[in-house]
C-alpha cells in the first residue's frame, strides 16, 4: 500500500531526510541521515535538531524557527542554503539543506533534505591546486 511504498522510499533514500516537530524536536530520521551525522536512531529522537549543528547556529535555531512561525518570512523553506552539520564525533561536514513545511493531523511539522556536499567540496579545492 503506500505508506509502505513511500517509507521504503524515505529509508532508502541516498540523501538524510529528518522530521522535525514545531520546536524543533526531532521525530524521524532515515538511515543516509544516521551515517552522515553518526548517530543511532534512538539517540537523537526527541532531542533538538540543534544538537546537529555547531555554534552559532546550534544557539539561534529555535529562535530562526520560532522567528517564522511568528513572522511567516522563510530564510530556508522553499529556498535552501548551504550550512555546516556537526557529527557525533565532532567533526564538521558541508551540506545543502532544503527545508518543507507539511501540515500532519492538525499539526505542523517540518522536513529536512540534507545533500552531503563534503566530497564536491573536496573535489572543488583539489581542483583550485591546479589553477
Ligand atoms: C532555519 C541552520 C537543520 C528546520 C534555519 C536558518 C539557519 C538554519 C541558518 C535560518 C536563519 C535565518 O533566519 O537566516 C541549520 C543548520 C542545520 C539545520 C546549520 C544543520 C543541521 C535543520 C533541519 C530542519 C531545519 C534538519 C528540519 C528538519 C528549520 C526551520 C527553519 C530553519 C523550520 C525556519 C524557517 C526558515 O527560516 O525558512 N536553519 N538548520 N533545520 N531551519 Fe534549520
Amino acid at each position: 500500500e503506500n505508506a509502505k511504498l513511500l517509507d521504503a522510499i524515505i529509508q532508502n533514500a541516498i540523501d538524510g531526510i529528518i522530521t522535525i516537530d514545531d520546536r524543533g524536536q526531532i521525530e524521524t530520521i532515515n538511515p543516509a541521515a544516521c551515517i552522515l551525522f553518526g548517530y543511532e536512531p534512538e539517540e537523537v529522537i526527541g532531542k533538538n535538531v540543534s544538537h546537529l549543528m555547531p555554534p552559532p547556529d546550534r544557539n539561534r535555531h529555535d529562535e530562526y524557527i520560532s522567528r517564522y512561525q511568528h513572522t511567516g518570512v522563510p530564510h530556508i523553506i522553499g529556498i535552501g542554503r548551504e550550512v555546516t552539520g556537526l557529527r557525533k564525533n565532532g567533526s564538521t561536514f558541508p551540506f545543502r539543506l532544503a527545508v518543507s513545511e507539511v501540515g500532519f493531523s492538525g499539526r505542523k511539522i517540518y522536513t529536512g533534505f540534507i545533500h552531503d556536499l563534503s566530497r564536491q567540496k573536496e573535489a572543488e579545492e583539489q581542483l583550485k591546486n591546479y589553477a
